[in-house]
């Protein structure tokens, strides 16, 4: 059999005294996409930032189709095709919708031999990406600070898949919206998948893993304590789960 596109095995993480992660291990197809859920503090961002290179593990094993990978930043991680949008979006609240997308990467071109920012090709690379998302902000040029929540968050998402990912991480991405900003982010989860992008859906709206999701993995205080096909069970049983010890 194939190797599966992602493994981690027995991934443990401290904050101090702090056991964030206890042997957690999982494993994700290609263009399969996995919710992870659990209470606040069960690890589920410190699992995913171990995966996207923000967080080093303590101990444990990350395999890419088999081969083992070490991830010690962002960019390790980004090299070998995973990003993760951050439950706090990471944007820049100041600049444009446009900059934003390229920050740290925007395309240059050379006026009297000096290197000048092509706002131009900026700001079309930019339409085309959130055309081909299905993605509306208004203006391009519109700081993100003046965008809606969901419009934000879509900005983010852009930006990740901006990168190419293979699998992509979303941290909490419908949190914050309003019913029809929440329909629009599923939708462009769905074609995401479609294109065979692995995801990594990080809820508590629980409603939402059922719509977008292949399975669920449940965490409780640092370990994973259960693990089902979507078709195979429920929302009752997830939030059972969610809670077990309670
Ligand atoms: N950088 C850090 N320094 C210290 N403690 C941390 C750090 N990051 C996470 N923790 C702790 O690790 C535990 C797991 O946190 P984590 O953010 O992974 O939980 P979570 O499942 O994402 O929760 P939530 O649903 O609230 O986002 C918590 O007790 C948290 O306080
Ligand atoms: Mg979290």
């Amino acid at each position: 059999m194939a190797d599966p596109l992602l493994r981690m095995e027995g991934i443990e993480k401290s904050f101090g005294a702090i056991r964030a992660l206890r042997g957690v291990s999982l494993a994700l197809d290609r263009g399969e996409a996995l919710a992870l859920v659990g209470d606040n503090a069960a690890g589920k961002s410190t699992l995913m930032k171990i995966l996207s290179g923000a967080v080093f593990p303590d101990a444990g094993r990350i395999y890419l189709e088999g081969k083992p990978v070490v991830f010690r930043d962002p960019p390790d991680a980004r090299r070998l095709g995973i990003e993760m949008v951050y439950q706090d979006l990471s944007l820049c609240d100041s600049v444009d919708v446009g900059k934003n997308l390229f920050l740290g990467r925007e395309p240059i071109h050379r006026i009297a031999g000096i290197p000048v920012l092509d706002e131009a090709v900026l700001y079309r690379r930019t339409e085309e990406m959130l055309a081909s998302l299905d993605i509306q902000v208004g203006s391009v040029r519109l700081p993100v600070r003046f965008l809606s929540g969901g419009q934000r968050e879509a900005v983010a998402i852009a930006r990740a898949v901006s990168f190419q990912p293979r699998l992509l991480i979303l941290d909490e991405p419908t949190a914050a919206l309003a019913v029809k900003e929440v329909e629009k982010v599923l939708a462009l989860v769905q074609r995401l998948k479609a294109q065979g992008v692995a995801i990594v859906f990080i809820s508590h709206r629980l409603q939402d893993i059922f719509r977008v999701c292949d399975r669920v993995m449940v965490m409780f205080e640092g370990e994973q304590v259960a693990e089902r096909p979507i078709a195979e069970t429920t929302l009752e049983e997830v939030i059972r789960l969610i809670v077990r010890a309670a």
